[in-house]
């Protein structure tokens, strides 16, 4: 900025013309809570209309299907398949689709890649049938972005199970560690091997390129932010937000 400049009016609630979709996928305990919370954080600190969900959640009829697919209850691959769908399109019809309609950002904490690397590399379900059912639920509405949090399966559960890891150590984990209730563990419980497959499932699907950007989850949180923001600016800069506003506010809390 030229000395005298005045810096650039941070409106509140900008929207762009043109929606912005970004999703996060990774393994248990890789940090995308934090990581979510904070690019949604730097976002909003330029005004602009931002808002983020899990899934399954966010409607009530995901909140009730996480529940169920979480609890202990079990339910059958192809039945918990189909309830992350269902999940799915709720959210896509209720909250996606008007939001990024009214261009809106929306950063969504996983989506279809969960069903393909959980469901489909996990639990062995066919790929081509997992890709159909996607399809229908989300009626092709893909993200722009996705950034896959990437560690070791033990890293990250580690970090589940309350034990101190590395995540800790490189204060990675700002506010405390998650914990789900006892009853909501169905997936952290599933033996190491189910989570390396989820994990090569991801590795295997972030090989398209194209809207993938993989990020080591084992590093401190202010560097896998930064590596983030680093792939969401240019997205924001595209839409026409004035770029002095974003690197303003990144210098800020780097
Ligand atoms: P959650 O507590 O949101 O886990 P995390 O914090 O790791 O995202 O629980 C969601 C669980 O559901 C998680 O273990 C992954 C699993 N899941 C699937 O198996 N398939 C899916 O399509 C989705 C969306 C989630």
């Amino acid at each position: 900025m030229l000395p005298g400049t005045p810096p650039p009016v941070v409106k509140k609630d900008m929207r762009l013309n043109k929606g912005l979709f970004i999703t996060f996928e990774g393994g248990e305990g890789v940090g995308k809570t934090t990581q979510v919370a904070r690019l949604v954080e730097r976002i909003a600190a330029t005004g602009l209309n931002v808002k983020n969900a899990r899934e399954p959640g966010a409607t009530p009829l995901g909140e009730e299907i996480r529940a169920w697919v979480k609890g202990e209850a079990g339910t059958t691959p192809t039945a918990e398949l189909l309830l992350f769908a269902a999940a799915r399109a709720q959210l896509v019809a209720d909250f996606l689709k008007p939001n990024l309609s009214r261009g809106g950002i929306i950063v969504l904490d996983r989506y279809v890649d969960s069903t393909v690397a959980y469901q489909g590399y996990g639990r062995g379900l066919d790929i081509e049938q997992i890709d159909a059912v996607n399809r229908v639920a989300t009626g092709g509405l893909m993200p722009e972005l996705t950034i896959l949090l990437d560690a070791e399966p033990s890293t990250g559960l580690g970090r589940v199970d309350a034990a101190p890891t590395l995540f800790e150590a490189s204060g990675n984990v700002p506010s405390g560690k998650r914990l789900d209730p006892e009853n909501e563990r169905r997936f952290e419980r599933e033996p190491i091997t189910f989570h390396e497959k989820v994990r090569n499932g991801y590795q295997e699907l972030a090989k398209e390129g194209g809207r993938w950007c993989v990020i080591r989850a084992d590093q401190p949180a202010h560097r896998v932010a930064d590596a983030i923001w680093k792939r969401v600016r240019p997205l924001l800069i595209q839409r026409g937000v004035d770029s002095e506003l974003l690197y303003r506010k990144q210098a800020k809390h780097s």
